[in-house]
């Protein structure tokens, strides 16, 4: 089946967070958004299909998750990451995000330090902070073509006996680095020799491009494997972010046991109908739909790099080798932070993220989602030409 990633599918009015709120972020809602990280792509009609199925049954009682459901992912990550998880490693949790404020209150005391690589994905500063933990930064490093790097010299010299954990995202949102096997073994063999827990977050695994490979920290040996805990959902490659329904994966049995009691204290474990039927269906059912949508996304990733360079070069961009992000550097257009963003906002009308909300780092960037149909897209590109130009 081929499916029509062109489609145009009106959201407003839908409670969509994307259409719906930009008033509370942007003072308005007249922009075109390419903010928040969901995509303007129907669920696969197969999932829809599922859960249509389930609602025909006109009981929705409390409901346990099937044998199917973790079956579906371990397959899923055998298939398309070579992976071989155990049952046994396996936990549910309602949200990436929440999963790694789970693990933290399981696994650290108040005031432990844990560290991030800015600029990252702003919800890790909230679960560190918000939980009186202290943050450390250590910043990528970037090289005048923007390449992001880790800073591993630092990150050896930031460690001390209070630093317990540190989150890392794999591939990176904002960068769109897809860490290599290199990078993630010096990462792990660090975490080995200093006990230090890793939270990887690979929400965006399912997003990657042209040569490169997702590799999951936990698979290179057995005793990183020890130090990881690993947290992924189906919400951002199927687009059923609504449904939060994610799931955890913890080979090391001493924090196994700690998450769960956490989840238990929390009464977080037991999820819902829809979210469940929605993850099973696309882990056994996806393939077929996810090659059609990267190879989209990858086009569309490619428009938009060659669009921004040929006719607005004083915004420096590269494509990703994953996620669908762009991390558009403004620097070179000569205007302020504000003014950057109050021309986004007034003149070209399009409601992109703030890249200061990833980290100090994120000053004259912005992110921008093209994870739209490629006409809307173009739309956008259009007006950002007419006023960075
Ligand atoms: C790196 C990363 N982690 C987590 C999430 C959100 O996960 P959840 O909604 O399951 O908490 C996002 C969404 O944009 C993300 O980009």
């Amino acid at each position: 089946m081929k499916y029509n990633f062109d489609e145009i599918i009106p959201r407003k009015g839908t409670g969509s967070i994307k259409y719906d709120k930009m008033n509370v972020f942007f003072g308005t809602n007249d922009l075109q958004p390419l903010w928040v990280a969901d995509m303007d792509f129907a669920t696969p009609d197969f999932i829809l299909k599922d859960i249509e199925t389930r609602l025909s049954h006109p009981i929705l009682g409390y409901t346990m998750r099937k044998p199917g459901f973790n079956q579906s992912f371990i397959d899923w990550m055998q298939k398309r990451h070579a992976w071989k998880i155990k049952q046994e490693w396996l936990d549910f949790s309602p949200g990436v995000v929440s999963a790694l404020a789970v693990a933290i209150l399981a696994l650290t005391q108040e005031n432990d330090k844990i560290i991030i690589q800015t600029p990252v994905y702003h919800p890790f500063f909230d679960v560190i902070e918000g939980n009186n933990r202290t943050l450390i930064d250590n910043p990528l490093k970037v090289n005048e073509k923007g390449h992001y790097q880790m800073d591993f010299e630092l990150l050896e010299n930031q460690i001390d006996q209070k630093t317990k954990m540190m989150i890392i995202s794999n591939p990176h949102n904002p960068v769109g680095r897809v860490w290599t096997k290199k990078e993630l073994l010096r990462l792990g063999n660090i975490a080995v020799k200093h006990n230090l827990i890793i939270l990887s977050d690979d929400i965006h695994s399912d997003f990657v491009y042209d040569h490169h490979q997702y590799i999951p920290i936990a698979e290179l040996s057995p005793e990183i494997a020890q130090q990881v805990i690993t947290v992924t959902a189906p919400s951002k490659t199927f687009n059923v972010a609504g449904l939060s329904t994610s799931v955890v994966i913890i080979p090391n049995e001493q924090y196994r046991e700690l998450f769960r009691k956490k989840m238990s204290t929390l009464h977080l474990f037991l999820g819902n109908i829809f979210g469940a039927t929605a993850f099973e269906s696309a882990y056994k059912n996806g393939e077929g739909w996810l090659d059609q949508l990267i190879d989209y996304l990858s086009n569309n990733l490619d428009f938009a790099v060659d669009y921004i360079q040929q006719h607005i070069p004083k915004i420096k961009v590269h494509k990703p080798e994953g996620t669908f992000l762009l991390w558009l550097d403004f620097s070179d257009t000569g205007l302020s932070h504000t003014q950057i963003k109050d021309k986004l906002i007034n003149e070209a009308k399009i409601a992109l993220n703030d890249g200061k909300t990833f980290g100090k780092n994120g000053e004259k960037y912005f992110r921008m989602n093209v994870g739209t149909p490629l006409a809307n897209l173009a739309f956008a590109l259009e007006k950002l030409k007419r006023h960075f130009s």
